[in-house]
């Protein structure tokens, strides 16, 4: 049967939300399930890459055969993918949170700190992941895929995001429906010279789709 086409092939993918703590015991956050991110680390582990999938906090159980590493912040999960490189291919699933609270309390935070005025909250820029990684000059991985949501002129917003961020391909989600959380996915592939628009279709088959056009698109890295 040959090798698999992934074979030596390492890839780093990151999945689900980040956390950005408040204090001790309240964060920033989002509703990201990490579905679609975890079913594309275990389409490519299948087909024989090494997966390193750098991972927000999530309720489901990582693919089989994928090295998880798991994190809570932003700033956390931009050292773990740093930390993970070199790889041939990175797809930035996660729902990186765009603000984390400026000041993070090591002490629960009490009603009366805020006097008599309503607590207000101050936010920082947090880093992002896909155009840090983009950009890189030394140790850029060779296919960079960052990911969109979009909910209206889903292709000329994909086109501008990928400059911005100098990825190569965006895989853009009509989430104008119900895809989020759900199980079901409706995306556009946009490349360089091209769009493929993909039917409506299970998480997994999105998944399985994608990892064979990386296939192709890198052939076998362990024999050339
Ligand atoms: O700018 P926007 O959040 O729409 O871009 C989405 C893409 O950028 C996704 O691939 C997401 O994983 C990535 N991203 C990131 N770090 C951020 C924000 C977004 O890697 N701070």
């Amino acid at each position: 049967s040959g090798p698999k086409p992934l074979t030596g092939a390492h890839v780093l993918v990151t999945a689900g939300p980040t956390r950005e703590p408040l204090d001790p015991v309240r964060f920033l956050s989002n509703h990201s399930s990490g579905k679609q991110g975890y079913a594309i680390a275990g389409a490519l582990a299948d087909l024989g890459a090494r997966v390193t999938l750098v991972s927000g906090p999530v309720s489901i159980a990582p693919p089989r055969g994928v090295d998880m590493v798991p994190v809570e912040t932003a700033r956390d999960m931009l050292k773990a993918c740093e930390t993970a490189l070199p790889a041939d291919v990175f797809i930035s699933v996660a729902a990186v949170a765009d603000w984390r609270p400026a000041i993070s309390s090591s002490k629960k935070l009490k009603l009366k700190d805020a006097g008599e005025t309503l607590p207000s909250l101050t936010l920082s820029e947090n880093p992002d992941i896909l155009a840090t990684l983009s950009k890189k000059r030394k140790n850029r991985p060779g296919l960079v895929i960052g990911f969109a949501a979009e909910t209206h002129d889903v292709e000329e917003l994909a086109r501008a995001k990928m400059k911005r961020k100098g990825c190569d391909w965006i895989v853009a989600n009509d989430v104008s429906g119900d895809v989020m959380g759900g199980s079901e996915n409706e995306i556009a592939l946009v490349t360089k010279d091209e769009i493929e628009r993909w039917p409506r279709m299970d998480k997994l088959a999105v998944a399985r789709q994608l990892a064979d056009r990386i296939a192709q698109t890198i052939g076998h890295p362990g024999k050339n």
